[in-house]
């Protein structure tokens, strides 16, 4: 079952039934880079303080309605301080166009040409808030946006906070395990030696290595697969209907399947075009989608009526 909420985040939230949540996928609108069309978006806020205030206080108000095994998976992308100029970066445009995003002037703290670090703001705001950072995510673009710089490296990651209420929570690893090397199988086999152990660190390392690499249930283990890391290298996918950034659906798999029980329910505060009610319900899991913009909903209707059939949306 989809369900969706139109209108503001914060009024939304609150109708929610408390300790009901199992899992969050979002990407809340960038702070500064664009302008979603509708009065009362987040991300327009004047100074990027007053931006991950509003965060928080949106954490604040999901928390008690998150059960206290959830986890929050929190997608935000960097940007610069472009100076003087007004118009946006084109991070999350399609095409270059400008959509009528006015760039916020240089602040104070953040000189010209800075990046301005608001993912890692928004991640040590939330942490002195009281919540747990459990992961830094690293999203690795192979096919990032073009940029015309040559005095630095072209960006081509965003990252993903996997954000918890509590120090125990809801994690399936088995879930989202990523193949053996063959170079690992091979140590599998062969057993760990002295010339590999050399290329580790010494001391502790070596023999939890050894311990690791020892025991049949940890051979065992390693050959079903290996724990997810934290670097996820996905192509971002244009979607037709929407012309803002949408989430690619092999990045939030992920994340729903590891965080979320099959059954469970999957919130989007800033639902966009759907995507998170789409990946929720082909896995099994209910989602509650909430959209300022009623043209969005429309675009995430069409979307899932035409990938997963009409029956499972409730409005
Ligand atoms: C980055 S987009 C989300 C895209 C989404 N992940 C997808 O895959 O389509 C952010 C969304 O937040 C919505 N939004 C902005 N301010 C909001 C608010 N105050 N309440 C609810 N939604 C809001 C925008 O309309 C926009 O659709």
């Amino acid at each position: 079952m989809i369900s969706f909420l139109q209108g503001d985040v914060f009024d939304n939230i609150k109708k929610l039934e408390d300790n009901s949540i199992d899992c969050v996928v979002t990407s809340p609108p960038y702070w500064g880079l664009r302008n979603y069309g509708v009065n009362g978006q987040l991300g327009l806020e004047p100074t990027y303080q007053e931006h991950i205030k509003n965060i928080v206080e949106l954490f604040r108000a999901m928390k008690p309605k998150l059960k206290d095994s959830a986890t929050v998976w929190l997608n935000y992308g960097d940007s610069y301080s472009s100076g003087k100029r007004t118009s946006t970066t084109n991070q999350t445009l399609r095409g270059n166009k400008n959509y009528g995003v006015t760039r916020t002037p240089v602040q104070e703290g953040i000189k010209e040409k800075d990046l301005i670090m608001i993912p890692n703001r928004i991640a040590i705001a939330l942490q002195d808030d009281g919540w747990y950072i459990r992961s830094e995510i690293i999203w690795h673009k192979p096919n990032p946006m073009p940029e015309s710089v040559r005095d630095r490296p072209t960006n081509c990651h965003e990252k993903i906070w996997l954000i918890t209420k509590n120090k125990k929570y809801y994690y399936n690893s088995d879930a989202i395990k990523e193949p053996t090397t063959e170079a690992t199988k091979q140590r599998m086999k062969s057993g760990w030696n002295g010339n590999q152990k050399k290329n580790y660190a010494s001391g502790e390392e070596q023999n939890h290595l050894s311990n690791y690499f020892g025991s049949d249930k940890a051979k065992e283990n390693a050959l079903k697969g290996r724990n997810k890391r934290n670097v996820w290298t996905i192509t971002t996918k244009p979607c037709k209907e929407a012309h803002f950034a949408t989430f690619p659906k092999d990045l939030i798999e992920p994340c729903i399947k590891a965080g979320c029980p099959e059954g469970g329910i999957v919130l989007d505060p800033f639902g966009g075009s759907g995507t998170t009610g789409i990946v929720a319900s082909q896995n099994n899991r209910n989602a509650i989608l909430i959209e300022l913009n009623k043209d969005y909903i429309d675009i995430a209707n069409k979307r899932i009526h035409k990938e997963l059939g009409l029956f499972n949306v409730k409005s």
